[in-house]
């Protein structure tokens, strides 16, 4: 039978509680901040770890036979992959924000703006919905400086504390989406007696939370 590898993310806001997760199912294994790939020594499997946007294509290439990772991550990319369970950490919204001082108080006045996003599949969405047009700026992270720097009059990001949004001088409204860490699976993953063993142990993990 081939190892089962399943990808998390590598540092950031899951990180941690994805590393806790796979331990409290008894998982044993290195979780060095330089190493990208950690064998687990007393069960087949290996952990790689990733940024999380590249997750959901690691698992539905099938590279990864399971992953940990943001739903929103998931929307963005469209990926098709199986959800099989969510994991009640990492719970965020994504959110439009705005300078503190910026008279623009809601969606509709996102209209004719600039606004900095890693998420422009989402976030174009939401603005289609609410039939507003916008110029969508796509930037891969630190997309909370945007506005600051004159790049965009707003942004849409991910909001857990609003920690990064306050220290930036950010406002938020709106509400894009609602995300949560999901244990996802790729369709072409062999159902064999380890991945039914891991799943009942993760499950376990989390009944034993509730
Ligand atoms: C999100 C977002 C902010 C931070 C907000 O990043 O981009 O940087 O979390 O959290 P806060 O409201 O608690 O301050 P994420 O963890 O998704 O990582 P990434 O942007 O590096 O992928
Ligand atoms: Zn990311
Ligand atoms: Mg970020």
């Amino acid at each position: 039978m081939k190892t089962l590898k399943i990808a998390i993310q590598k540092s950031g806001r899951l990180n941690e509680k994805s590393v806790e997760i796979l331990k409290n199912c008894g998982l044993s294994f290195e979780n060095y901040k330089s190493s990208l790939i950690s064998t687990v020594t007393n069960f087949p499997l290996e952990i790689l770890f990733l940024r999380d946007d590249d997750i959901p294509e690691y698992v539905q290439d099938g590279i990864a036979d399971l992953g940990i990772v943001g739903e929103n991550v998931i929307t963005e990319v469209n990926a098709d992959v199986t959800y099989l369970q969510k994991l009640g950490f990492g719970k965020c919204t994504l959110k439009i924000a705005v300078p503190n001082e910026s008279e623009i108080t809601d969606v509709s006045g996102l209209e004719g703006k600039a606004i900095a996003t890693s998420y422009p599949v989402i976030l174009q969405k939401y603005l289609d919905d609410n039939n507003v047009n916008a110029v969508v700026r796509t930037i891969s992270g630190s997309v909370e400086i945007g506005p600051g720097l004159g790049l965009s009059d707003a942004i849409c990001d991910i909001v857990s504390t609003g920690g990064t949004l306050k220290s930036n001088g950010l406002k938020p409204f709106g509400e894009v989406m609602k995300s949560e860490a999901v244990l996802i699976a790729s369709k072409g993953m062999e159902l064999n007696e380890d991945v039914i063993e891991l799943l009942q142990r993760i499950r376990s993990v989390l009944l034993a939370k509730e």
